[in-house]
């Protein structure tokens, strides 16, 4: 069996370089697009949770006169910010700083940066709440705080798959199993007004991902299969008795399957918040 959970979960999925390579595929354009248009060029912000930090290096590009903090939990394998900092590197982009730090306990003064981001993270936590403390405490008078995070039990797809339905079903308790809320979307302003936020102070809106070309639809199912075969997602699922190795073989073949099919369409809803502190 696996440890007990501690306050702040190990990162579920792991940092295996199938999830890596499915967080790669994330920019401003498709994830920051509620908030994005706020942005000034001499802006400080910090990205919380950035993993492989394509989306921070497109929030860099966004600031070229202002800076970006990325930050990971001492818990992350640290070739994840060795890569984000490789990235920037290979891109010239120089406006840019990753370190490890904990967003339930930041180390950063009070009214540091002018946005606080999160993207897909606080879905991860077992306190969001006190994250989004944190976030805010950090943050200027007058700035944002921006989260973004899917819910799970909005994902639909076509054509049915029992394996990908399993897979979808396996989702939820595994991440009950450690303690985290799988359908964080719903949530977020829930958990903004639970950290203290005024309502008066908080946009709630929701968006999706879809995945529907020929290109997103092969790249979405093999990430998937990859990641069943060789992320934390296995190793987990099975030491928690969530799954058997032919569940994962039958989840593994619906993926595969679903991947080839000319009409093949997925979408998941995410939602998203921003609050002026
Ligand atoms: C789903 S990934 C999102 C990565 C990136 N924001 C993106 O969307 O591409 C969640 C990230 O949150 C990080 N994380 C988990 N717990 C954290 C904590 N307590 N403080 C800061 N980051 C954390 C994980 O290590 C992981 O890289």
């Amino acid at each position: 069996m696996l440890p007990p959970p501690a306050m702040s979960a190990q990162y579920g999925h792991g940092h295996h370089e199938s999830v890596l390579r499915s967080h790669s595929r994330r920019t401003a354009q498709n994830s920051c697009a509620y908030f994005s248009s706020s942005l000034k060029s001499n802006m400080h912000i910090l990205d919380v949770g950035c993993g492989p930090g394509t989306i921070t290096l497109d929030l860099a590009k966004l600031v070229p006169d202002g800076h970006v903090t990325g930050i990971e939990p001492p818990s992350a394998d640290p070739s994840v910010l060795q890569t984000a900092r490789n990235d920037a590197a290979k891109q010239g982009i120089s406006n840019i700083t990753y370190s490890v730090a904990d967003v339930l306990a930041l180390d950063f003064p009070d009214a540091s940066f002018d946005v606080v981001h999160a993207h897909q993270v606080l879905q991860h936590l077992r306190d969001p709440v006190q994250a989004l403390r944190e976030m805010v405490r950090v943050t200027k008078p007058g700035g944002l705080v921006a989260a973004r995070d899917l819910d799970n039990k909005t994902m639909i797809w076509f054509p049915e798959s029992e394996g990908i339905e399993r897979w979808h079903a396996s989702y939820e308790p595994l991440a009950r199993s450690n303690g985290t809320e799988p359908n964080a979307g719903r949530h977020l302003l829930s958990w903004a007004l639970q950290a203290g936020v005024k309502r008066e102070q908080i946009v709630a809106s929701a968006s999706s991902w879809c995945f529907s070309t020929p290109e997103d639809v092969v790249w979405w199912s093999s990430s998937w299969v990859e990641r069943i075969l060789s992320s934390r997602f296995a190793e987990v699922t099975l030491e928690r008795g969530v799954l058997k190795q032919q569940d994962l073989d039958f989840m593994v073949q619906g993926w595969r399957e679903w991947g080839a099919q000319p009409d093949a369409w997925f979408a998941v809803l995410h939602g998203e918040i921003l609050c002026k502190v």
